[in-house]
């Protein structure tokens, strides 16, 4: 398939054949459990990006987070996701995409599609994964990062957004960093066979069990040599880490219809430049339509709510 030829459209079109959705449901993560919460900047933040995400007074925040298929039991549900909207006084909000790999597959959105082909595929072909794999040398790392235990706490471990944002400092100074969450308190994965003796869905119940809970933003500095703008790219050891503030989750709310966007950043952030963070964007926003087709709310109205809206 040349990725040219194929519109945001129809790529949300072949990529919903190949992984068919109950209708008004997310095509992918669509098992969540949302929470509302607070978040505030280090000092150091600012120093950083003047956006008001980061100005260190108190920003309201919704976060989902979320397994990938539904249907699945927790303990074989692939990567969690966890999905923010920063929501500060003085301006748009923030979105921050992350999930639990800290490099991702492909490049590009044609390319995720032969990916999901390949593994809808493998149960009765085994040999597409390896084809794809042979077509798509720089999936290698995700696949080698991938770990054989199952999770056991939504808020037990990091997350990472995977694509490099640009930070904007009060002097017009770009920082490129991939940004990621990390918990104040890390939760050890369990066996798979362990987890699968847990209820289908007990990572949402440990999460209620769980909060209060606090997680920390860290900037991660690319070395010198790390391609910055390839979300499938291992970044060198030991980190450059900087904290960038602290998250505390308070309380579930209803799981929430918001339509989340890799590219809605306020000012004081830069997109990412990488392919992937474009396409996404737009299927996003495909896969959203599809998903609200024919329902009187698909008018993007939640778009600027406040987590308040949503108890
Ligand atoms: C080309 C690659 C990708 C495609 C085609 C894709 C597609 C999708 C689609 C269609 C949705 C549902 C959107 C909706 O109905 O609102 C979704 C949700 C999500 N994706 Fe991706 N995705 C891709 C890559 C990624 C990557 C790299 C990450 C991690 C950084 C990620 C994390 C998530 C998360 C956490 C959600 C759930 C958001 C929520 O809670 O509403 N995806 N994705």
């Amino acid at each position: 398939m040349n990725e040219h030829t194929l519109t945001p459209d129809e790529l949300t079109d072949q990529i919903s054949t190949v992984l068919p959705t109950p209708p008004g449901q997310r095509m992918l993560h669509q098992r969540g459990v949302t929470v509302i919460g607070q978040f505030r900047a280090e000092p150091r933040a600012r120093q950083l990006s003047w956006g008001a995400l980061f100005s260190g007074e108190q920003v309201a925040v919704i976060a989902r987070f979320s397994g990938t298929r539904a249907g699945t039991h927790d303990a074989d549900s692939g990567d969690q996701g966890l999905a923010v909207r920063f929501v500060p006084a003085t301006a748009d909000p923030t979105d921050l995409i992350a999930f639990t790999l800290p490099v991702f597959f492909v490049r590009s959105g044609a390319d995720m599609l032969e990916f999901l082909t390949a593994v809808s595929a493998a149960p009765q072909c085994p040999a597409a994964m390896d084809e794809f794999r042979q077509a798509h040398p720089e999936s290698s790392a995700a696949f080698e990062l991938g770990s054989d235990r199952a999770p056991r706490s939504y808020v037990g471990q990091r997350y990472h957004s995977v694509h490099a944002f640009g930070l904007v400092s009060p002097t017009g100074t770009t920082t490129w960093a991939r940004l990621e969450w990390h918990p104040d308190n890390t939760v050890e994965p369990l066996p798979v066979e362990t987890a699968t003796t847990l209820a289908p869905d007990y990572l949402r119940h440990d999460l209620i069990d769980r909060l209060p809970a606090r997680m920390t933003l860290y900037a991660r500095l690319p070395r010198a040599d790390d391609p910055v703008h390839d979300p499938t790219a291992v970044w060198a050891e030991p980190a450059q880490l900087i904290p960038l503030g602290q998250m505390a989750l308070e309380a579930r709310t209803a799981d929430s219809d918001l339509d989340f966007d890799p590219l809605r950043l306020a000012p004081g952030m830069s997109a990412p430049r990488d392919r992937l963070a474009a396409d996404r964007s737009a299927i996003y926003r495909a896969a959203r339509i599809r998903r609200h087709a024919g329902s009187e709310s698909d008018c993007g109205t939640n778009r600027f709510k406040h987590p308040a809206h949503f108890e």
